[in-house]
């Protein structure tokens, strides 16, 4: 293959990109952001890197979570430090249900291009462009918000700065205390299912307390007060990532300076393509998503050009079908994988296969879908003998009501209520925490299967 450069993919094929109208204004904005500081730095890309090859062992447990779209307006301090305590949260429940460490990766700090299902939206008899995501155009359905503006490359670039600044301020600073663990529950309703992770939670907050008083804690408080907290969001617009692609001194490899990890989604994964090309010349660790249209062929073509080297952590595939789709699509996926002896964490996206349209319009997930893919990918990965190494999630720290069902039941009428999503409905921070247990659950009869097995 020829040497790769970070402009190479503006003579490849691009899907999903806008079409900006002032090239001088993009060539400005481009030249700009191309003298600004990363967001990222190499070492921390490599680190990860190194974590999701334990994740590819099964010695790690990757959690990436976080907005399907952050957006210019709902951006706050607030919000942040919520969805990260969730998912602290969350991982706190998964390391104990797992016994290995949970990776944290947020959909967070550079989230905001979205690949759409049609490029314009008709609403009564008005056709205009489709809304792309805060750093290209604009959710109000008039012709002037729908243009895309490059100038809001720059608001996407401050915003993720100001995002990863405070996100590295409560990695550090004591926010990451996780010795609550009896509160996560107490909004949960009664019934088999919250008593049963009521339970759960006690267990963990009796290990807690044990640990305190056997000393462990204030020695090793540090290590439960600090965590590593990654960043990561899907590659969808390539002017922004080209333009803040640094060169690592260190190695001599380029670094996307825009996130500890990008991914390459369902939409833009063509093996020819542009995303494909530029995602393969980076360092970081990269994420691929599948879904039920990826042939064995394809994901054999795009493992090699994605991860030449076959290293572990490098490559993540996000698997996505749908509840009732997996045992159909997982399966003949594995085997590709296996028939190239390729290294790869293999994550769940319980979200992208399960949106519909409510009776109130509204678009959501139903919980018990979400659920039942998780599910899924467990018992294959059990029935084949291989690693499940992750899940992803969209989600928040807010009660939003955007997905139906859970122990504190939000149904199709309450849709309305608390709508706030600028894309795809997200788990609110109690569906987040009781799909935390369930995975948990998971996790831990894989172990003991495994003991069974091992005796
Ligand atoms: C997403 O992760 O927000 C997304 C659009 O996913 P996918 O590419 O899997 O549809
Ligand atoms: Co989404």
């Amino acid at each position: 293959m020829s040497e790769w450069q970070k402009t190479n993919w503006r003579s490849k094929p691009r899907v999903q990109m806008p079409d900006y109208t002032d090239q001088a204004a993009l060539h400005a904005v481009e030249a700009q952001l191309a003298k600004y500081p990363p967001l990222v730095f190499a070492g921390e890309a490599r680190k990860l890197k190194s974590a999701l090859g334990a994740a590819s062992r099964g010695e790690a447990f990757l959690l990436q979570g976080g907005d399907c779209a952050e957006s210019f307006d709902q951006f706050s301090a607030n919000a942040i430090r919520d969805t990260f305590k969730v998912m602290l949260q969350m991982a706190m429940v998964l390391t104990y249900g797992a016994k290995v460490p949970v990776v944290k990766v947020g959909r967070m700090a550079g989230q905001f291009a979205k690949p759409r299902s049609a490029p314009t939206e008709t609403v009564g008899d008005v056709e205009l462009p489709s809304y792309r995501g805060d750093i290209i155009n604009e959710l109000d359905f008039t012709p002037e918000a729908r243009i895309p503006d490059p100038a809001k490359m720059l608001q996407a670039y401050t915003q993720a700065a100001a995002t990863l600044n405070l996100l590295r301020a409560f990695s550090t600073g004591g926010y990451a205390d996780v010795h609550q663990v009896h509160q996560w529950t107490l909004g949960f309703t009664e019934g088999e299912k919250a008593t049963k992770y009521r339970e759960m939670a006690g267990r963990i907050s009796d290990t807690l307390d044990f640990m305190k008083a056997a000393g462990v804690d204030s020695d090793r408080a540090h290590t439960l007060q600090t965590v590593d907290f990654y960043t990561s969001h899907e590659a969808l617009l390539l002017e922004y990532e080209e333009a803040l692609c640094r060169l690592d001194s260190t190695s001599g490899k380029w670094l996307a300076g825009s996130g500890h990890m990008i991914w390459i989604g369902d939409r833009t994964r063509q093996p020819d393509g542009a995303h494909v090309e530029f995602a393969r010349g980076v360092l970081n660790p990269v994420g691929l998503k599948c879904g039920p249209t990826t042939t064995a062929e394809d994901l054999k073509v795009l493992m090699e050009k994605l991860n030449p080297e076959n290293e572990e952590g490098r490559l993540t595939l996000i698997a996505r079908f749908g509840a009732g789709k997996v045992g159909e699509h997982l399966p003949r996926l594995i085997k590709a994988v296996q028939e190239e002896g390729a290294n790869v964490v293999w994550s769940c996206d319980p979200m992208h296969g399960n949106t519909i349209k409510s009776a109130t319009g509204y678009k959501t997930r139903p919980f018990d879908a979400v659920l039942r893919e998780v599910q899924e990918f467990f018992a294959i990965h059990r029935a084949e003998g291989t690693v499940p190494g992750g899940v992803h999630f969209e989600m928040t720290g807010q009660d939003v009501t955007e997905c139906t069902g859970g122990v504190r039941a939000v149904t199709e009428e309450d849709l309305s209520a608390r709508y706030h999503t600028a894309c795809d409905p997200r788990l609110n921070a109690s569906q987040s925490l009781e799909l935390a247990f369930l995975v948990a659950e998971e996790l831990s009869a894989l172990r003991e299967d495994r003991q069974v097995r091992a005796v």
